[in-house]
């Protein structure tokens, strides 16, 4: 990732325990659409994660709309929510679940709904929704794409550092993850690395709008070890291994991943 003009990714992170009184119930902002998918859920709890990381998505987008499109960013810009901003004005951005079940943002412009240029990614954690957005634009289609037609975009996620099975790295990892895994944990716990490894995998099929339904095997990524150590945002490189990928080529995605507290936070793109 080189330091000239990119597109100015944005981040938010919402705790449902965080949150001024009132906004979840009831959810006032959601729109009429979103509305019918929020009754649709069967579980309170999975309808309250649902609005939350739509509630997080869209104070992300509104604020996002304020920056410039692509700057000199050395990494994800965080925003923090306005809440002096109405529920009625968020009703104006509908987050709904694309086929992939993915996000797929409209805006209310006038009295019809059109398509926002941007791409967001939504991830929840133990009642916080963690969103990152970027804006579609020339310099991203152009620079990241490499002039390939791909579909691709941001992929977001928030994962609590937390035991993982020795199946989970068996099944889940790439033999050079595992092999990493074990030159590595003699530096760091051996926790945190596998829920690092995770967490960048699912930014990963997200941003390649697959989720799980593509082996977490096939992306490859090998964390820098003196990154490890260090606070703040580190970059991460994914790779593909077409042998889990049932032949299928994806381009390099490039981000950044960084530790908050009892969690991992990671942002992929094919930058
Ligand atoms: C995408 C996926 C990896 C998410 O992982 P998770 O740990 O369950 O949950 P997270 O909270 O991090 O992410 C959930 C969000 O991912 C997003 N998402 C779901 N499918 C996505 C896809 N194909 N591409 C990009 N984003 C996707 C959604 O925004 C979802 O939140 P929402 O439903 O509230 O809008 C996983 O749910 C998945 O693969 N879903 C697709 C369905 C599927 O193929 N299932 C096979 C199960 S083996």
């Amino acid at each position: 990732m080189e330091s000239s003009i990119c597109p100015v990714i944005t981040w938010i992170l919402l705790a449902e325990n965080g949150l001024p009184p009132g906004w979840l119930d009831p959810p006032g902002f959601l729109a009429e659409a979103e509305q019918a998918v929020y009754q649709g859920f069967r579980f309170d709890v999975r309808r309250r994660e649902w609005a939350l990381g739509r509630l997080a998505a869209k104070k992300l987008i509104q604020q996002a709309r304020l920056q410039p499109a692509v700057g000199v960013v050395l990494e994800p810009v965080c925003i923090e929510p306005d809440w002096g901003e109405t529920a009625e004005a968020l009703r104006a951005i509908a987050v709904l679940p694309a086929a992939d079940q993915g996000p797929r943002v409209q805006i209310l412009a006038g009295s019809a709904w059109r398509e926002l240029d941007g791409s967001l990614s939504i991830s929840h954690s133990h009642g916080r929704a963690f969103c990152a957005f970027a804006p579609g634009c020339e310099a991203w289609t152009g620079r990241l794409f490499s002039g390939r037609l791909f579909s691709a975009g941001i992929g977001a996620d928030i994962e609590k550092i937390e035991p993982r099975s020795a199946e989970y790295v068996q099944n889940y990892l790439h033999p050079q993850e595992t092999l990493w895994l074990q030159q590595t944990a003699r530096l760091q716990s051996g926790v945190m690395l596998k829920t690092l490894l995770w967490s960048i995998k699912e930014a990963a099929l997200k941003s390649i709008r697959r989720g799980l339904a593509l082996d977490p095997r096939a992306p490859v990524c090998l964390p820098e070890l003196e990154a490890l150590q260090a606070g703040g945002w580190h970059l991460a490189r994914v790779a593909w291994d077409v042998h889990f990928t049932g032949g299928e080529s994806f381009p390099d995605l490039a981000g950044w991943w960084r530790r908050l507290d009892d969690d991992i936070l990671t942002i992929m793109g094919p930058i």
